[in-house]
């Protein structure tokens, strides 16, 4: 959908923005550019929407080689959100939002009656924000303006300067989570800047890792914090890597385990001699519907007559399978738990097995080595430190 092909800027003092950059972005990607400050990232950016020209090389939006195109009717095709958002102070925020319908000859009454669904998709009640100034917002309603703005025409393609650079940590992260929605409905094709690679790790379906005006590695999240391309990617993505990969390796059913299993309305006794010949503390318990209810202990199991819904404790620490081992980490810690409950939601929520903190720190292993030697996570064959 957009494609660099060996595209370089120069500046007359000297300066190479942009070494001869040649990348592709699929249709309905998005992929993310995270580099140090100067590396060329707007630079980048602006060539894409024509507000700068490269010094050589061509780019590509949708095939056509943009240098062809007029500079007006190709900015109505791309939705551009940047940092400062840049929203008109004297306009309200419906009309900031409507702007580029109204420059496409849209009728009043539909510009507007798009830009509203456009409020709404973004979390922001038209009836309560729609008339009023932007500086009657927050930072972070106004960024979400922004990018209700640049959707407004419905441009196939989206820049994203920083868009949520200006904004404290807490409201960054919600509005990423909201974007990620967002992005999952309308499937734009996005370049999104960003220096943080926390956000560029999040978001991107890839990231493109800057160095001075080059491209370092150009990958999914996960191998780029997996197997660093250079030594220059491993310093930019830091130390703390293994952390990071959290969030973007997933839960696959091969990380569970498998504990021993009863129901609500099995006796009792059968769940103590079920404990017993597995040598297992606790039984997870479920219901009728295999849905998870808890878990029992095997003293418990043990203390007399009756069923397991009698003695049975609730738990509701639990995650799809799919989840982030971050998002597992972080529900155990939540929930003090030992283990956490791995569900399919595909299917109802069926149980099938649980993590446990020895399991997700496997896992997380399993798949650092699946991508330094290429290769699927279930194939690897860990060296494990015997525990005590
Ligand atoms: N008009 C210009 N003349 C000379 N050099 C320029 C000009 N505009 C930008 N540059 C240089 O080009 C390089 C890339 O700039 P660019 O704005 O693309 O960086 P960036 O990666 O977006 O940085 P930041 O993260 O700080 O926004 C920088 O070294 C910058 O100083
Ligand atoms: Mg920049």
């Amino acid at each position: 959908m957009i494609r660099f092909e060996h595209v370089t800027k120069s500046y007359a003092d000297g300066t190479t923005a942009v070494d001869d950059l040649s990348f592709e972005v699929a249709e309905g990607e998005l992929v993310t550019l995270v580099g140090p400050s100067g590396c060329g990232k707007t630079t980048t950016m602006k060539m894409v929407n024509r507000l700068i020209e490269p010094t050589s090389g061509r780019i590509l939006v949708n095939g056509e080689d943009i240098s062809t195109v007029d500079p007006v009717e190709l900015r109505r095709r791309i939705g551009y959100v940047i940092q400062q958002v840049g929203l008109f102070p004297h306009k309200t925020v419906l009309d900031n939002t409507a702007t580029v319908p109204h420059l496409l000859g849209w009728q009043r009454k539909r510009a507007r009656a798009r830009a509203a669904e456009l409020l709404d998709l973004v979390g922001l009640d038209p009836s309560v924000y729609g008339d009023r100034y932007p500086d009657q917002l927050s930072g972070g309603q106004r960024q979400r303006v922004g990018v209700a703005r640049a959707l407004a025409a419905d441009p196939p393609v989206l820049l994203m300067d920083e868009p949520f650079g200006a904004v404290d940590p807490v409201v960054r992260e919600r509005l990423q989570s909201e974007f990620l929605r967002l992005q999952s409905q309308v499937r734009k094709t996005v370049l999104f800047v960003t220096h943080d690679i926390e956000e560029a790790v999040r978001l991107g379906d890839r990231i493109a890792v800057y160095g001075n005006g080059r491209i370092e590695q150009f990958d999914a999240p996960a191998a780029v914090l997996g197997a660093p391309a250079t030594p220059y990617v491993a310093d930019f993505v830091g130390a703390d890597r293994g952390l990071k990969r959290l969030s973007v390796t997933p839960i696959e059913a091969d990380d569970l385990e498998q504990p021993p299993v009863v129901h609500l309305d099995d006796r009792l006794s059968e769940a103590a001699g079920l404990l017993a010949r597995k040598d297992a503390r606790w039984a997870v318990v479920l219901d009728d519907s295999d849905r998870l209810h808890g878990w029992i202990s095997a003293e418990a199991a043990a203390s007399g007559e009756g069923l397991v819904r009698e003695r049975a404790r609730r738990m509701d620490a639990w995650l799809p399978l799919g989840a982030s081992l971050k998002r597992a980490f972080s529900t155990m810690l939540q929930h003090d738990a030992g283990w956490i409950a791995v569900l399919d939601g595909e299917r109802a929520d069926h149980f099938l097995g649980v993590l446990t903190p020895a399991r997700l720190h496997e896992a997380l292993r399993r798949s650092i080595e699946a991508d330094a030697r290429g290769g699927s996570r279930s194939e690897v064959e860990l060296e494990t430190v015997p525990g005590v």
